[in-house]
This record gives C-alpha cells, structure tokens and sequence, in this order.
C-alpha cells in the first residue's frame, strides 16, 4: 500500500511510558509491555502495530487496568493488534494501562530488524519500523513515551546487559540461578525506534567526558574479545564530537551514560538509539594495520553523526517518515562540518561533493527521483536514501551560506528553544531558521524540500566594452521533469562567486553598481529563472569562478568557458573546490570526446598539452595540500561520466577513459616519478592521521597507479612488495586495487598472500572481497561467483554482500556491463537478489538498485537489465521493499 505525507493525521493514543520486560531466549524470547496510554475524544479502539513473526495469545494475553481484554482482534496480515477500550476506562481523557505479552524469535530473524542474534549475541535495530517487531505499539515516531526495561538473560553466555538511558538495578533471578537481569530507565520521553537492547558476552573501552556544566559522563564501548584495541580512534572521535556540539551549537549530553556497541551483522552503518548507539563494527574498529585512511575519516564522521542526533533527531524528531530529512539532512551537515574542523576543510568538501554526485544524482535523474522530503512510498526504508541524506545536508548548507554563520546558529537555538521534546517538520524547521533570521526571506527556498531533481544552471560570462571594466553574468535555471512532477517552479540558489585578475590575483570588485562596497567574493541569491548580474571594477581579460565551494546541489554549465580558462582556474584559483572542480571539467571533456570516437570506430585523441601542463604545474606544487593534488589527478568517475550524456554506452566509456588515464600517466611521467621519490622519505616513520600525512599517502598512491597503468615490471613489483610489507592498510590496499585491476602474475599473487595475510580479520577479508569484485574485468563475473562461494562469504551478511554483490554491480561498470554472453552477470545478480529478498529485503533492496538506471544505457544493455527488472517482479513472495524499486523503475 502507498503510504501519502496528505494523509498524516495525529496519534489517536498517546502513550507516556512503556514498561517493559524482556525474558531473552534465542528462539523463544518472551516481551511483556505495560503501556501507559491515553485516548483523544471519540477513540474506543486501540490499535497497535504489531507483525506476523510475533507470537501472540489475544484471549489471555491481554489486559487493560488490570483486567483481560475483551473482543481482541487482530487484522489482515497480522499488522495491527486491535483492542476495544471500555468506555469507562478512556473517559474524560484519562490514563489507563495496556498489558501485552508476546514471544518472538531472535535466531530465526535474518531481516536484521527488531530483535536479532549476530556473532551469538542479542541486538535490535528499530528504525524505521523494527519495534513492532518486538512488542505490539503504535510504532510512528510522534508517540514519544518515557521507558523502563528490565532485561533478563542467562548469565553466562548473556554476561552484558545493556537497554536505554540509567542502569537503576542489576542481580541474580530469584526464581532461577542460572539468570541474570538489568533494570534501565530512560527518563527522556523518545520515539520507539530510538528503543534498544543489547546482551551478550563483550567487553569495552572506558573512558569519561565532562560536559560544559560540569556532569561528568561514562563512555564505552562495546565489542567482542580481543578488539578493545581497535576502539580507541573510535572513542577519541566521540569525545571531540562532544566537545564540538557544546561549542559550535552550545549542545550538551544528557544522561550520565553512553554506550556504543560494535555488531558484525547490520543493515546499515550504524543508530542512534538514545545513550545505546549500535554500530556496524566497520565503523567502530580500527588500527593503523588494519584500517585505511578513508577508514579512519569515516569512524570519525558516523560517530559524529550518531552523537549530533542526541540533539537533532532524539531531542527534536520528526513527526512522521516523511520529515526524515529534518533529522537526517540537518545531522549529515553536522557531522561534514564536525569533519571539515577536525581534517582539513577543502578535502573534507571535495569528499562530499564527489559522493552527492557519484550517489545522488544519479537518482534525480532516474525513476526513483524524490524530493529531499518525499511525499509517498511504499516501503520507508527505502528512503533512507543519498537524497534524503546527502542533498538533505546541501539543503541545510545552502541555509547556512544565505543565513551566515551567525543566522544559522540563532536559528538551531531558536529551533532547540521550539521544539525540544516534540515530533516536528520541515516547516517547523524553517519557521524557527526564519523567526531567528527576520531580515530574510526563506519562503521560495522550501521548493528544495518539495521539488525533485538537479536544477541545471546555465551561466554566460561576457566582459563589458572596452574600458568600462564590467562583467556581466547571466543565469539561467531550469529544473527537469521527475516522476510526477512535470512542471517545477524556480527554485531559491545562492552562488558563491569570485573573480581572478588577468594576472590570476583574486580581483576586489563592486556588486550591484560602480560605488558599491568592495568585495572578494559574493553570493548571488538566483531567485528568478532569468537572472543577471554586473560587477564593476573588473580589469579585462578576467575571469569568474563561479558556484565557489559548490555553493549549491545543481548541474552548472559555464557556457563558452575555453580549455584555457579552466586551465587558468586549476592554476589561480583561491577556492580549492573550484581548483578541483576545473580538472574534472577538463578530463570529463577530453573523456567524452573519446567515448564519441570510441563509437564511431576512430582512433582517440590525445590530451591538450596546455590540460598536461595545467596537471604538471599543479602536481609539482609542493605548496598546495597533497591531499588536493591527489584529488586534482582524479579521473571522474563511470558512473559520473553516464550522466553527462543522454545514452551512456558503457564499454566506450571505460576505453575512452582508460585512454586518458593512460595519456595522463604517460605525458606526466616524469612528474609523477618526481612526486613519488620526494614523498618517499616523508612517507616511514610513525603512522600519523594529519591531514598532510594522509595527503602525502593519497598523492603517493595516485601516481603510484597512473604509473603503473604503463604496466613497468619494476612498478609491478613494487606494488607487490607494499601488499606484503606496507606497514598500514592504506598503502597495502592501494597497491593490492592496482594490481587488482590486471591480468598478470603479480596480480594473482598479491591476492592470494593478502588472504593469508589477513583470513583471520573478518573487516579486512570485506575489503579483500570488494577490492576483486570491483577491480575484476571481464572475467568479473567468474570472479564474482567464485567469492560468492568463497568460505569467506556468508550471505546473511550485509556488509559481504554489498562487498561482492555490490561490489559487483554498482562499482565495477565496465565488469559489469561486459560479462558475457551479454546479461549473463544481470541474470546472476538478479538471481541473487531474490535468494536474499527472502531473509532480508532492506539488503536485497539496496542491490536492487543496481537496475534502476536501465533506460540510462544503450542497447543491448537495457533492454538486458529490463528483462531482469521483469524476472524480479514476476517472482513469487517478492518484499514490498523490492517491489517498490522494480515496480518504479519499470514504470
Ligand atoms: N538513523 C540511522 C542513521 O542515519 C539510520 C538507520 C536506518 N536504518 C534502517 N534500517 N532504515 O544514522
Ligand atoms: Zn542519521
């Protein structure tokens, strides 16, 4: 059934406590629930979501104030558990109390949702709709009620206890020795999917954080045996998060405990269940050995992230699924911005950019286009999407730049003095950001949470007559059609702008009119569909560097601008994002020019030598940060090239851009040799996460794999030696995903002694697994069915699932495309994806994204993937979470 925002309408109960008792078993796991409710007027029935894996006996297992329920029912589907209210219990709006008792069964739960076994130990994920999964409760997040759980286990293999908020009481059964129970109270009133529990044999990392008024704070975490080790970057994150929402938003933690646990098996990354956040163990463990740099910033941002949402999204939460974004969006901008302080903040901008574009927008621009807040769907996991998240934060940015820093604070606090302990909207966002901010107007800016798709900005720069020192930009939007949203409106998108003098100085220029204040950069607010501005004071022969920090989530076209101009911004410009951003205009140019040859049967043409020159003079910049110069040698992505054109043909796409590595590899040789034996020394000694450290491995190993595109016995060995004496994974990887890639003896070597090397470290074997499912060519699919059958791989886990599977499909485009007989690696894939739809759809759903695109390729390749789309659809028992994205994509 599709669910509509239209239809919202508030919680006939309220309940303002749950008390609940959790007998654990693996199979036969007993929750009693007392719930303390109240009816609105008018309501004589009370319904509670619930679900058909649950055990439940409607003629004793019921009571209200004490007394069995009468007349229980339960509906279609075993979705909601429906219970008359006598009418002298709900009069006059008084309180009365629910009891339910159920049994539901942890090992046989292979969704990873509600209460589930991985690595022999208890854990539950509730968001979105997981805690009806454990007891029958009106499950949307605008209930908020306070808890109390008494968890009760066997001691010996349940030694931990742990549930939300102040453990009050702990001990032995009475009644049986052999168990064991903790009491928890959580006192702040929270959603349901914020519930959780965890129970088993761990061990933790202690540490404490005093807050700014002086309470002082009990930190874990939690992981198996013998990983205590690999927790410490973990911890060290979480309290610079907290030092850094006291500071940059005056947000203090608020309970005396909290807890962090690592499991090996869960859909996502991780959740912020209030002072009980559950992680994916990927990204909690960590050591110099065995994690990469990359590794390492990701630990830092989702412990970061999960933290902020102490205060936006447990604190202030939203009213209904469809208002994710307002937790979401608003969180992924803290924990970017937390980054950006903690590394280096141009890097920091480029990683984000380049994930909006490689994930996000694609799915603007295909069947499963949505607003940043959705208005219908059928399955709500599937919307935990990279628009809601990653454009949901370009929203928040977008406010911050038009507000200014300053604006922006007083709007969250106005927004925290609001709404604490509410279920809100978007609207209430916007309305605290505006009450805060009067001076601006932000009612054309809400189109970003209603209209779908990456708006297209088309600039044109033209210099006025001689000697009048003007320059004239003019802009213009067009928003493209998105499923059901044919005719958009103009949108509100600040572009941050600067100019560079003849000279390549950064020019002082006046905005408006010929007296107006002098300024370095601007931000243009493009209201209208047409709009044009003029600056004065700009010498001849300048340049505008336009859309500064990617200022905004659109498409620019810098219509005329010539390969020599963007050569001129890669060498001048100030703003590093725009540095960044002109290589990538010019390698994506000299790249399409290719794949139009490789079509037509001609041979391909070499880079411009003035683009060789821009990348050597940027690449011997010992000045500049390495981790930008790495960046700068980037070759866009497959998947960012497919968008760039109508229909992407993927086989000339890969030659066409291997053309071009190899051309930059070559005509930058000596370059790259250079940078390589000067990084050389700088590269032993201590193992350290400053950002120049991880810049200069970033630099090494980016022409360390352009070099060895040439395919040099020497670099082949030396990649070789780094996968087997590298004394960090970053460099060890790097080299393995360079040889990876080809076909000779190094290769299979360097892959058999990595295995060896690292069979007992189950995250490093992950990246073993995705490191062959991406690198594979056209044998990928072979590849890709030998590690499916690999001792390694275990198909009821997400994370080596989306290593290989993923891995596969949406990671490895030219493998992917080129397997033969053609299709035959859709088929596979497709194939796999009903075998896991049927232990876990929110995992069978995401790899089924692979084909949402389908009408994005040539022939014969769409026309492929559409047979699989069909396959899918027609298989019998298929999850609404899998057939909402077929079912959209074929639409
Ligand atoms: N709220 C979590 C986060 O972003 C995501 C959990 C979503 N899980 C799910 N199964 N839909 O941090
Ligand atoms: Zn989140």
């Amino acid at each position: 059934a599709v669910k509509l925002l239209a239809d919202y309408t508030p919680p006939p109960v309220m309940v303002d406590n749950i008390d609940m008792e959790v007998q654990l078993h693996e199979t036969k796991t007993v929750v009693t629930s007392v719930l303390t409710c109240r009816a609105r007027p008018g309501v004589s029935v009370l319904e509670l979501d619930m679900d058909s894996s649950m055990v439940i006996n409607t003629g004793s297992g019921i009571s209200i104030n004490g007394a069995p329920a009468a007349d229980v029912s339960v509906s279609a589907e075993n979705s909601k558990l429906c219970i008359p209210i006598p009418g002298d219990v709900s009069s006059a709006g008084a309180s009365f109390q629910v009891q339910t008792k159920v049994v539901v069964n942890p090992e046989a739960n292979k969704a990873l949702e509600g209460l589930y076994m991985s690595g022999g130990n208890f854990c539950t994920q509730c968001e979105a709709e997981g805690f009806r999964k454990i007891t029958p409760f009106p499950d949307r997040p605008d209930v908020m009620s306070t808890y109390s759980t008494v968890i009760i286990a066997d001691k010996e293999k349940y030694p931990v206890l742990l549930g939300n908020g102040n453990l009050v009481e702990s001990g032995a059964c009475e009644n049986d020795t052999t168990r064991h129970f903790a009491k928890y109270v959580d006192p702040w009133p929270k959603p349901c999917y914020l519930f959780a529990l965890v129970a088993g044999k761990l061990v933790y990392l202690k540490d404490f954080f005093t807050t700014m008024s002086g309470r002082k704070v009990a930190l874990r975490i939690y992981v198996r045996d013998g990983d205590i080790p690999k927790c410490k970057h973990a911890m060290e994150s979480l309290k610079r998060s907290m030092t850094w929402d006291e500071e940059k938003y005056g947000r203090e933690y608020d309970l005396d405990i909290f807890n962090v646990v690592a499991v090996a098996d869960f859909n996502m990354g991780a959740m912020e269940n209030k002072s009980l956040n559950i992680f994916n163990s990927k990204y909690v463990l960590a050591s110099t050995e065995t994690a990469t740099d990359a590794d390492f910033i990701s630990i830092e941002g989702i412990i970061g992230h999960e933290y902020f949402h102490n205060w936006t999204g447990n604190r202030v939460t939203c009213r209904d699924w469809f208002q994710l974004t307002l937790k979401e969006g608003l969180t992924v901008f803290r924990d970017q911005e937390f980054s950006a302080d903690m590394g280096s903040r141009a890097v920091t901008r480029i990683g984000n950019v380049m994930r909006l574009r490689s994930a996000q927008f694609p799915q603007d621009a295909g069947p499963m286009a949505h607003p940043t807040r959705p208005e219908s769907y059928i399955e709500i996991n599937n919307f935990y999407t990279a628009t809601v998240y990653q454009k949901g934060a370009e929203v928040i940015r977008m406010l911050y730049t038009i507000l200014g820093p300053d604006g922006f604070r007083r709007g969250t606090d106005r927004y925290f003095e609001l709404f604490d302990g509410q279920a809100v909207t978007c609207e209430d966002w916007i309305r605290a950001l505006a009450e805060a901010n009067p001076d601006k107007d932000l009612e054309q800016f809400k189109l970003w949470y209603s209209q779908a798709g990456t708006p297209k900005v088309k600039a044109v720069v033209t210099e006025g007559g001689a000697g009048s020192n003007t320059m004239t930009v003019h802009f213009e939007q067009t928003i493209p059609p998105t499923p059901g949203q044919a005719e958009k409106l103009p949108m509100h998108i600040p572009i941050a702008m600067g100019v560079l003098g003849p000279d390549g100085k950064p020019v002082a220029f006046r905005v408006g009119s010929a007296d107006g204040e002098p300024v370095m950069e601007t931000v243009l607010d493009l209201k209208a569909k047409q709009q044009t501005l003029v600056l004065y004071d700009v010498p001849s022969g300048s340049v505008a560097s336009l859309l500064r920090g990617f200022s905004a989530p659109v498409d620019l076209e810098y219509v005329g601008i010539t390969t020599s101009q963007l050569c001129f911004i890669m060498a001048h410009d100030t703003d590093s994002f725009n540095t960044y951003e002109a290589s990538q205009q010019l390698l994506t140019q000299a790249i399409l020019e290719n794949v139009k040859r490789a079509q037509a049967g001609e041979s391909m043409v070499e880079l411009d030598e003035q683009i060789v020159d821009a990348m050597k003079l940027n690449l011997a910049d010992s000045s500049l940060d390495p981790m930008l110069r790495a960046y700068v040698l980037s070759v866009p992505s497959e998947g960012t090239l497919f968008e760039k054109v109508e229909l992407a043909d993927p086989i000339a796409t890969y030659r066409a851009r291997k053309f071009v590595k190899e051309q930059l590899a070559s005509r930058l040789e000596s370059t790259l040799r250079k940078v390589m034996a000067d990084l050389e020394p700088k590269l032993g000694g201590e193992y350290s996460l400053d950002p120049t450290a991880m810049g200069n491995r970033a630099l090494f190993n980016a022409s360390l794999e352009l070099v060895a595109t040439m395919n040099a016995q020497e670099d082949l060995q030396l990649c070789l030696r780094r996968v087997e004496n590298a004394t960090n994974m970053t460099d060890a990887l790097a080299a393995l995903s360079i040889l990876a890639r080809k076909d000779c003896e190094e290769s299979t070597v360097a892959v058999s002694l990595f295995y060896k090397k690292w069979s007992h470290d189950y995250l490093v074997v992950d990246k073993w697994l995705r490191i062959q499912a991406t690198s594979a060519g056209a044998n990928a699919l072979d590849v890709v069915k030998q590690l499916v059958s690999h001792p390694a791989f275990d198909i009821s886990n997400p994370n080596n699932v989306y290593a290989v599977l993923g891995g596969f499909a949406m990671g490895n485009p030219y493998g992917w495309h080129a397997a033969e007989p053609k299709g035959a690696a859709y088929q596979f894939i497709a194939e796999q994806v009903v075998r896991i739809d049927k232990m876990n759809p929110q995992v069978a759903s995401r790899i089924v994204s692979c084909f949402t695109r389908w009408r994005k390729f040539t022939e014969p390749y769409q026309s492929l993937m559409k047979a699989q789309l069909e396959f899918i659809r027609s298989s019998p028992g298929i999850s609404n979470d899998v057939y909402e994205i077929v079912e959209k994509s074929l639409a």
